[in-house]
């Protein structure tokens, strides 16, 4: 067999049909355009919020150089009534799904323990594990489960699932949480061939963590930038496309196939850190 034509047989996700939500946002674009460049039908799912949806559709195929195979939804990921309809429509248009990332997700403010808002705290909690991962998951595998369809999930923890951010209570719980989740539904969905995994992206630049990290008139590192930096063994922030290679090993049946409750760090060694 040629080289060519085993890669392809390895990683190929020719005829596959990927769900992602909050497809709009930094991370889960990436992933979206690496579906696509894979052979995959995406279905976008988003909220049309920041950006509408067909925006991000047109967006997203641009820069994968794939046109034809990605086609956006509007979709509350925090709403059981909103994703069983997306999933009704989804399976009525292209099937069944047999890939769903789990992309909704983020961060808020940091805050001291002795401040932290509690409604600030569950709203985290909500975001990432209600809207990022439960009520998606819960639909997806029991549509899978129903058609005796196997499939996987992609989860999106961070490097707080592992260390513990200072001042971010809930981003800190909710991230922990997708680890713990991860190995839980993998064990329960395994008998019906369903694998759930997970990427934890070490420290990328995007919109939201920007001014964090960069400051604005030099362009130089903050302070925060600086120390993750002097933690990183690479000695630098990841670029987006970092993230492309494990979420289409991940997707593949033929390349994966046997690993289920695993969280990949992608984090240019910031998890070996030590004194
Ligand atoms: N950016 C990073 O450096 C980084 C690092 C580690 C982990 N992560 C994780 O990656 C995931 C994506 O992060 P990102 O930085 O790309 O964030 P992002 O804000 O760019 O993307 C998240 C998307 O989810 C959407 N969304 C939020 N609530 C929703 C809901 N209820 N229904 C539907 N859509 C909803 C948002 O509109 C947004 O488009 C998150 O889980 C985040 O915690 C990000």
């Amino acid at each position: 067999m040629e080289s060519h034509e085993y890669l392809t047989s390895l990683f190929s996700l020719d005829g596959r049909v990927a769900v992602v939500t909050g497809s709009s946002g930094t991370i889960p674009s990436a992933l979206s355009r690496a579906l696509l460049r894979s052979g995959a039908r995406v279905i976008l799912w988003s909220r049309g919020i920041r950006v509408p949806v067909e925006e991000a559709v047109a967006r997203i195929e641009d820069d994968a150089g794939v046109h034809g195979r990605a086609y956006g939804m509007k979709v509350e990921a925090g709403n059981e009534d909103s994703v069983g309809e997306a999933f009704r429509k989804t399976v009525e248009l292209f099937g069944i799904p047999d890939i769903l990332v789990n992309g909704v997700g983020g961060n808020r403010d940091r805050e001291p323990l002795i401040k932290a808002d509690v409604e600030g705290f569950k709203k985290t909690l909500e975001l990432n594990l209600v809207s990022g991962f439960l009520i998606p998951t819960k639909a997806f595998a029991s549509t899978l489960i129903d058609a005796d369809h196997p499939g996987c999930v992609i989860n999106i923890a961070a490097m707080s699932s592992f260390r513990p951010f200072s001042g971010v209570w809930g981003y800190d719980a909710a991230k922990t949480g997708i680890v713990s989740l991860t190995q839980a539904a993998a064990r329960e969905l395994a008998p019906h061939n369903i694998r759930v995994n997970a990427i934890a992206p070490g420290f990328f630049i995007g919109d939201q963590n920007k001014s964090l990290l960069l400051d604005e008139k030099s362009g130089g590192l903050t302070e925060r930038g600086r120390s993750i930096i002097l933690r990183t063994p690479f000695g630098r922030f990841g670029t987006i496309d970092e993230l492309e290679g494990v979420a289409v090993f991940l997707a593949s049946e033929r390349a994966s196939g046997f690993m289920t409750g695993v969280t990949v760090p992608i984090d240019g060694g910031f998890l070996t850190d030590t004194v």
